[in-house]
């Protein structure tokens, strides 16, 4: 294992080889740089589920959004999926190659009716909603996307988590025959995610089959993604291969990458800026030119807050990013 393996920097970070070559700047830079440190959350108890509740009244004033939609063109043309490359622009291009049908997704863990299911078969019978959510990404940009699909809790119900599923944990397809992005070991595969379960039944919590009334393409997660609106955009994990139900909280690709920077619960919040940058702003894409993207200021939990701040009653939003 290479040095920068064991550390697991990414190549981004390093541009200057010497940097690593010379042990006594490297140990500077350990001790300078808290991306390098010890995890944020790591070592402390975490948080319990909250039994709070959304007044059904409330979570659907959450459903939709008045804000102008952003075009169709750039939410299939700018993504983030880095199993097809880094680039904003490669999936719309690469990942026309992932066969989406047939599709199953393995449930398993802490539920009384684990088992690979089909995708026909882990929607049937749940109503198909559309939903207008404001997506917030980490970098700075955010969308307004009419969604189809279902939501996250009607789905998870089914496979009867038990009293031990404090936690669940999502995992995208890593197949190096459709997806050329997974040469390089910008993430470690595959890519992951994972909500408290609290979290994942809240109302708010979705899985995306579709986008504007059509098909979702591949480069927006096909067949499956999950949408958590009022968390950064890294949360929301894309062609979704596996649930598991889990008592301990998860590994997640991006905390694992670089845990002072990406936290576990990543909720939206402009007080909290990232390492590198401030979150108290965002450029947002909607309406006919993304270069003439409007900047506006960020809201705490990305204007959900009606809905989901009872979620986090009591913790400390600073040490539980
Ligand atoms: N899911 C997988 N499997 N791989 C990824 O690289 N990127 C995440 C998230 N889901 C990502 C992923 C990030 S950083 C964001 S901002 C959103 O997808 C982007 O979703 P969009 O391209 O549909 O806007």
């Amino acid at each position: 294992m290479s040095l920068r393996d064991a550390l697991r920097i990414p190549e981004s970070e390093i541009t200057d080889e010497a940097v690593y070559r010379d042990r006594r700047r490297l140990l500077a830079l350990l001790a300078a740089t808290p991306a390098l440190g010890l995890a944020g959350c790591a070592g402390a108890e975490p948080p319990p589920p909250s039994t709070a509740r959304v007044a059904p009244a409330q979570a659907r004033s959450g459903f939709r959004t008045d804000e102008a939609l952003t075009r169709y063109e750039d939410i299939t043309s700018y993504n983030n999926f880095y199993e097809f490359g880094t680039g904003k622009a490669d999936p719309s291009r690469a990942a026309k190659t992932l066969r989406t049908a047939p599709w199953s997704v393995e449930v398993a863990g802490e539920c009384a009716k684990p088992g690979r299911i089909a995708l026909e078969d882990l929607l049937r019978g749940i109503a198909s909603e559309e939903r207008i959510y404001r997506l917030r990404c980490v970098e700075g940009w955010s969308m307004v996307i009419p969604w189809t699909g279902v939501p996250l809790a009607a789905v998870l119900r089914r496979f009867e988590p038990t009293a031990k599923a404090k936690y669940v944990a999502f995992t995208t397809l890593a197949d190096r025959e459709q997806m050329p992005g997974l040469r390089f070991r910008s993430i470690r595969w595959p890519y992951r995610e994972g909500l408290r379960i609290d979290e994942a039944m809240h109302p708010l919590a979705f899985l995306a089959t579709g986008l504007y009334g059509k098909a979702l393409p591949q480069q927006n997660g096909a067949p499956l993604r999950l949408v958590v609106p009022w968390k950064y955009g890294f949360k929301s994990i894309k062609s979704i291969v596996q649930i598991r139900f889990v008592e301990r909280m998860p590994s997640t690709a991006w905390n694992d990458l670089q845990p002072s920077e990406y936290g576990f619960f990543s909720n939206v919040n402009p007080a909290v800026d990232h390492p590198r940058w401030s979150q108290k702003t965002e450029r947002r894409i909607a309406g006919t030119n993304r270069l003439l993207a409007n900047r506006i200021e960020t809201r705490p939990f990305n204007g959900y807050a009606d809905q989901v701040a009872a979620l986090y009653a009591g913790m400390d939003l600073r040490k539980w990013y």
